[in-house]
């Protein structure tokens, strides 16, 4: 895997960048693509986190146009809200004119700003992003669609640094039954995992939060949570080392890319949930992949996947 540096912004002719992402590699703008004004970066790094009222990861709720991760202050969550309105329009404009396959059929997920310097944070494992993981969200299962991650180094001096590993492909043909892919597989297609989905179904219509996951959800998470854990695999896995320095912008399927954050400080990002049919090549994606290795489908509703020679044999 790679870094792809685009140079120059607008390009001079189209390109289709999507076998690249799709393909495990980081698409890496110098200087950033589209507008974002210093007096808004200033005011970012500015933020005090003393009092507790700020936590350490704000997130704008794009398509509700709401911020999370502050409590109280009404004039300081507007004025941040106005921040992250602009960021967002700007960058989603961005991303939709380089990639408009995606853009037909995405859907906009949350922004963040990371505002904590990543080195020695001590979390707890699950939540490390210093140890290399795929994404997945607790709380919104993509059913298969795709993680886009437009990240933005706002810092005035420091080098955000990641370290990724080998893409999806390799590291679930390593690890995937390892982590339980069989299992889930069997559990999601049986009359217990259907009566589970009833279950949840019912809990929802009784007002109770149960997020419905599809069996390729519950296989993310759970691999997200297995590779944070895996000793071995955080020390020998093939390792990639990427700087990306103050007013950097790079784009990555980080569901698709085990990636970590060693250093750094000061990120904006948004998100993206790229449906699987405007991929450039669907059956590479991590769906697939994890069907081709279990052969079961994954999602309800799909069929059988046929297994590969390679797989069938693991
Ligand atoms: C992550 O998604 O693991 C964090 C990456 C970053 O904040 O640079
Ligand atoms: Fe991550």
């Amino acid at each position: 895997m790679s870094l792809v540096t685009v140079e120059h912004w607008p390009l001079p002719q189209r390109v289709d960048y999507r076998p690249q992402l799709e393909g495990g590699n980081i698409l890496f703008f110098p200087a950033t693509p589209f507008p974002l004004s210093d007096q808004s970066k200033e005011f970012l790094r500015n933020l005090s986190f003393a009092g507790g009222a700020i936590h350490k990861n704000i997130a704008y709720r794009t398509s509700l146009d709401r911020i999370t991760g502050i409590d109280g202050d009404v004039s300081l969550k507007s004025q941040l809200r106005d921040i992250f309105r602009d960021y967002s329009r700007s960058v989603v404009r961005f991303t939709a004119e380089l990639l408009p396959q995606y853009a037909r059929d995405w859907t906009l997920d949350y922004a963040s700003f990371r505002p904590l310097e990543e080195k020695g944070r001590g979390l707890p494992t699950n939540k490390r992003n210093d140890l290399i993981h795929t994404d997945a969200f607790p709380s919104r299962p993509t059913n298969g669609a795709l993680i886009l991650r437009v990240f933005t180094n706002i810092s005035p001096a420091k080098t955000r640094i990641w370290i990724t590993s080998d893409p999806f492909r390799a590291v679930a043909g390593r690890f995937a039954r390892d982590a339980g892919l069989d299992h889930i597989a069997t559990v999601g297609s049986s009359t217990a995992g259907q009566i589970l989905n009833q279950s949840v179904r019912l809990l929802n219509t009784l007002g109770l939060p149960v997020v419905p996951r599809s069996p390729y959800d519950r296989f993310m998470l759970r691999f997200h949570d297995y590779l944070k854990h895996n000793a071995d695999f955080q020390a020998n896995c093939t390792k990639h080392r990427f700087e990306f320095p103050p007013g950097s912008t790079w784009l990555v399927f980080t569901d698709v890319v085990p990636h970590s954050v060693q250093a750094g400080q000061h990120a904006l990002e948004q998100t993206f949930i790229v449906a699987r049919r405007s991929l450039a090549n669907p059956h590479d994606s991590p769906l697939s992949i994890l069907e081709q290795i279990c052969a079961k489908p994954l999602l309800p509703g799909r069929s059988q996947p046929a297994a590969t020679a390679t797989t069938a044999q693991q």
